[in-house]
């Protein structure tokens, strides 16, 4: 077991992380945006606009664990995958690439929304643009016309793009290959965020290709053996999984026990 599971465990048996923290913030989206200002950034990235919060610190600790990988030498490129929709994979991909962008050596942060089918990241991020992934692997945009810098320092987004019909292919196809090769050299991290394991190929298409995979379990839903055959699914296909996080955990006590400032 990695040492991001044994972090998340133990952050799980502390029940420091909280379910309705995220949903709360939703819920308060436009009052939040609105505050913000010029930011376009959706609250749902709370590691930007809580940096105090208790979750913030769990991203921090998965940041800590993610680092130390390895011996000190984390994966560059990494994809991000659950078994199951909604579990948290594009949350959690946007908070390690935010806190990672935010460490001390400031580190080029890449995130990709590989998701091409329901990927809605740009959103998150505020990018209103079409350009992205599915482009690129077409051919009808480069590399450079695709990447956006968002908000926040150090962080660059490529989007899903259009939603093209064969995803699997395109992710599949040597350009897939070659914009990693490229942005491998380019930056310091790589995140790509992908469907769900159980029911399309995705993601084992793409955690073949890049260093590591990150698995997200949503605690309280995913069933044993549903993560189980995912695990398997990643296995057959070649993937290194480098870790685990566990989203979806509830505070026992009020989270001011929790805080040290
Ligand atoms: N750590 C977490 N704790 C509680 N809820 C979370 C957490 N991460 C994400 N969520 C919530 O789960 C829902 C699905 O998240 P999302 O990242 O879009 O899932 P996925 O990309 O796996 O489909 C969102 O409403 C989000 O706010
Ligand atoms: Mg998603």
């Amino acid at each position: 077991m990695g040492k991001i599971t044994n972090a998340l465990k133990k952050a799980a048996e502390e029940r420091v992380q909280r379910i309705d923290k995220i949903s709360k913030i939703k819920e308060m989206d436009k009052l939040v945006v609105q505050k913000m200002g010029e930011s376009n950034v959706s609250p749902n990235v709370i590691t930007y606009f809580d940096p105090k919060a208790l979750i913030t610190e769990q991203y921090k600790i998965l940041r800590t664990n993610f680092l130390s990988l390895n011996k000190n030498k984390p994966p560059k490129t990494v994809a991000i995958t659950s078994s199951l929709h909604s579990e948290g994979k594009t949350v959690t991909s946007l908070n390690l690439a935010v806190v990672l962008a935010q460490s001390v050596n400031k580190p080029k942060v890449l995130l990709i929304d590989g998701d091409m089918r329901r990927g809605k990241m740009g959103k998150y991020l505020g990018v209103d643009r079409t350009a992205g992934l599915a482009e690129v692997l077409t051919g009808q945009c480069s590399i450079k016309d695709a990447l956006f810098q968002v908000d926040i320092e150090n962080l660059t987004l490529m989007s899903s793009g259009e939603f093209p019909e064969n995803p699997a292919e395109l992710l599949a196809s040597d350009e897939m290959k070659k914009l990693l090769n490229r942005v491998a050299a380019d930056f310091d991290f790589v995140l790509i965020d992908t469907p769900p394991i159980i029911s399309v190929t995705d993601s084992g298409t793409v955690g073949a290709m890049v260093d590591g995979v990150v698995m997200v379990v949503q605690a309280g839903r995913t069933q044993r053996g549903i993560v189980r055959r995912a695990e398997e699914l990643l296995h057959q296909a070649h993937c290194n999984v480098v870790g685990h996080v566990l989203t979806n955990i509830e505070y026992h006590l009020p989270e001011y026990i929790y805080r040290y400032l």
